[in-house]
């Protein structure tokens, strides 16, 4: 009797891993709004991949999406938002993001593949709350020099709209860039890197 338990403890396992990398092309198709296909609480535990659907972001808007049981951020910057980036790096603690916290790809100017869209890990590096997202100029709250960014309410740290911490917070280091790729224009795939087969 036992053994038959376990066998069937293996046969759904695998009918549940098959039906979340066969149901990647199926919802891409269906669901045609800031879609992302939602595995099973164990799959997505399991690190299964994200697809994302980006072509109806509007500028300026974050999207949320869960990949390995975090938050992952995608942003659509807007212009002025990716000129900002620029003019901040006085004050970040590490603005080329020379420490190892995003593949290779994403280090660079924007922290990612293509400037337009961040994807981000939502988790402060401090002591791991979720930051918030403020994307507006200079509200009351965060002071005059505030371009945009993340907030975190637990213990004031600050992040730009790349993800770079601000120098003088808690957070010792950015914000992590998870691996991800392009499968089109449009759709991003969260936990594949970029070039992989
Ligand atoms: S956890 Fe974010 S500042 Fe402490």
């Amino acid at each position: 009797m036992s053994t038959s338990g376990v066998d069937t403890g293996r046969r759904r396992f695998l009918t549940v891993a098959t039906t979340v990398v066969g149901g990647v092309g199926a919802a891409a198709t269906l669901v045609p709004f800031l879609s992302t296909f939602q595995p099973s609480a164990k799959a997505r535990a399991a690190g299964a991949p994200v697809e994302v659907d980006v072509s109806k972001m509007e500028p300026g808007q974050r999207l949320t999406v869960e990949w390995r049981g975090k938050p992952v951020w995608i942003v659509r910057r807007t212009d002025e938002m990716l000129a900002n980036l620029e003019a901040l790096k006085g004050e970040l603690r590490d603005p080329a993001s020379e420490k190892k916290q995003q593949p290779e790809y994403a280090q660079n100017e924007t922290r990612a593949i293509k400037p337009e869209y961040l994807v981000v890990v939502g988790i402060c590096t401090h002591l791991g709350c979720s930051p918030t997202f403020r994307p507006e100029v200079a509200p009351a709250d965060l002071g005059a020099d505030w371009k945009g960014g993340f907030f975190c309410p637990c213990h004031g740290s600050r992040f730009d709209l790349a993800g770079r911490v601000y120098a003088g917070v808690p957070a010792p280091t950015n914000l992590v860039i998870p691996p991800y790729s392009y499968v089109s224009d449009s759709r991003v795939l969260i936990g594949v890197d970029q070039g992989a087969a």
